[in-house]
C-alpha cells in the first residue's frame, strides 16, 4: 500500500516509517519539522535501504493536505503528526485544539474527498483517566485532565462519527501506552525538547551526565514499593504495531490497546536500566508530580485476537537500545 505517514519524522512515526517499508509498503511523509529533523529521514532510507517521499509541510494548512491526496495515489493514511506534551497543553491550550484537532479534520475530510478508506489514528493511554487496571478498550473514558488528553478523546469521537456515517471508511484508533527505547541501530530515537518530561529520557540524560539525578515523583502510591507504576513498550514493538492494525484494517471503528500488558514501577525501571547498560543512575524521591496517576497498565488480549501482534521485546531490551542511542546521539534535534 500507498501510506501517508504524517509527523513520519518523529519518535514513533520514524520508527513505524521503518517498519511499513519493511513490510514491503511505501511511504510518504508529512512533518513540518516543529518537534524534529529532516536528518531522520536521510536515517530511515539508509537504515532501510529505501525511498522516502518527504514533504516538510504542516497538515493543519488545508491546501497543503489537499495537494497532496491530489498529486499521490493514497490507500491509507497513519496520523502521528500532533503536539504531546502535557504540561505545556496546559499553558498553551489553543496550540493544542488548533495543531491536534485541525490537522485531524483536514485529513478525514480529504480521506472522504479523495475515496481514502483506511486510517489509523495515534490515540493514547490518556483517553482511560485513573480507571481500573488493567485498562480494556471497552471502557468508559474518562474524562482528561488536559487539554491534549482531551484532544485525543475528541479525535477519537470525531473519527468514530465519520465512520458511522461512511460505511466504506474503516478507521484504527490505537492507544499507545509508555512507549520507550531506539531502533537498534542506535540512529533513530526520542529526542526531548528541552529537559524531558518522560521518565525514560530523564534516566538516560542521567546516565550521560547531563543532568545531575533523577526525581522520582512519589514514593507513597499503593504499588509494591510506593513509585508509579507504567506499560512500557519498546518503539520497535508499537511500530510494528501499526503494520498489523493497518494490514488488518476493515470496515469500520476498530479500537487497540498497544502495550506490554506488564506493568513496571519507576524505581524497577531504574534498576533494569542500571542493569542493562552496566551504569549507575542517581535519584532522590521527591513529591508527587501533580496530575499522575499511579497505575496504569494495559490488557492487550483484544489486540492480539484481533491484530494477531503483541509486543516481543523486554524491559532490558528497551533500557539497552535506549542508552545506545542516548550515548550515539543523544544531543540536538535529530531523532
Ligand atoms: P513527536 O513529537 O516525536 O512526533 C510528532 C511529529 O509530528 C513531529 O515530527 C512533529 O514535527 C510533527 N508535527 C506536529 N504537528 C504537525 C503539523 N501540524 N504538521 C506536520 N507535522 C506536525 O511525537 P511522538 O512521540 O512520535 O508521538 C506521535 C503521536 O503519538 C502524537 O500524536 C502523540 O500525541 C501520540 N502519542 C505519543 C505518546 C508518547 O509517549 N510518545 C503516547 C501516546 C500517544
Ligand atoms: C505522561 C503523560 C501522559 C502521556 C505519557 C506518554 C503526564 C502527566 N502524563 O504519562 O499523558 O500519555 O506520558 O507520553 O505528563 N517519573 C518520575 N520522574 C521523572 C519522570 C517521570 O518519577 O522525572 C515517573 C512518573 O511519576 C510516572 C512514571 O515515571 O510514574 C512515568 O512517567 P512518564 O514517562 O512521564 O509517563 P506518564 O506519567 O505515564
Amino acid at each position: 500500500m500507498n501510506i501517508l505517514v504524517t509527523g513520519g519524522a518523529g519518535y514513533i512515526g520514524s520508527h513505524t516509517a521503518i517498519a511499513l517499508l519493511e513490510a514491503k509498503h511505501s511511504v510518504i511523509i508529512a512533518d513540518n519539522l516543529c518537534n524534529s529533523s529532516s536528518g531522520t529521514i536521510r536515517k530511515i532510507e539508509s537504515i532501510t535501504g529505501k525511498k522516502v517521499t518527504f514533504y516538510e509541510m504542516d497538515v493543519t494548512v488545508e491546501e497543503a493536505v489537499e495537494s497532496l491526496f491530489k498529486t499521490h495515489s493514497i490507500d491509507a493514511v497513519i496520523h502521528f503528526a500532533g503536539l504531546k506534551s502535557v504540561g505545556e497543553s496546559v499553558e498553551k491550550p489553543l496550540n493544542y485544539y488548533s495543531n491536534n484537532m485541525i490537522s485531524t479534520l483536514n485529513l478525514a475530510k480529504m480521506c472522504l474527498k479523495y475515496g481514502v478508506n483506511r486510517f489509523v489514528f495515534s490515540s493514547s493511554a490518556t483517553v482511560y483517566g485513573d480507571n481500573i487496571v488493567p485498562f480494556e478498550e471497552s471502557m468508559n473514558l474518562l474524562p482528561a485532565t488536559n487539554p491534549y488528553g482531551e484532544t485525543k478523546v475528541m479525535c477519537e469521537r470525531i473519527l468514530t462519527d465519520l465512520a458511522h456515517a461512511n460505511p466504506a471508511f474503516s478507521v484504527s484508533l490505537l492507544r499507545y501506552f509508555n512507549p520507550i527505547g531506539a531502533h537498534e541501530s542506535g540512529l533513530i530515537g526520542e529526542v526531548p525538547n528541552g529537559v524531558p518530561n518522560n521518565l525514560m529520557p530523564y534516566i538516560t540524560q542521567v546516565a550521560k551526565g547531563k543532568l545531575a539525578k533523577l526525581r522520582v515523583f512519589g514514593n507513597d502510591y499503593p504499588t509494591a514499593d510506593g513509585t508509579g507504576l507504567r506499560d512500557y513498550i519498546h518503539v520497535v514493538d508499537l511500530a510494528e504495531g501499526h503494520v498489523a492494525a493497518l494490514e488488518n484494517l476493515i470496515e469500520g471503528v476498530h479500537t487497540h490497546n498497544l502495550g506490554t500488558g506488564n506493568g513496571t514501577s519507576v524505581l524497577e525501571l531504574v534498576n533494569a536500566f542500571e542493569e542493562a547498560n552496566r551504569i549507575h543512575v542517581p535519584y532522590e524521591v521527591v513529591g508527587r508530580r501533580p496530575g499522575d496517576i499511579a497505575v496504569c497498565y494495559a490488557d492487550v488480549s483484544k489486540a492480539a485476537r484481533e491484530l494477531g501482534w503483541k509486543a516481543k521485546r523486554n524491559i532490558n531490551d528497551m533500557c539497552r537500545d535506549a542508552w545506545r542511542f542516548e550515548v550515539h546521539n543523544g544531543t540536538g534535534k535529530t531523532t
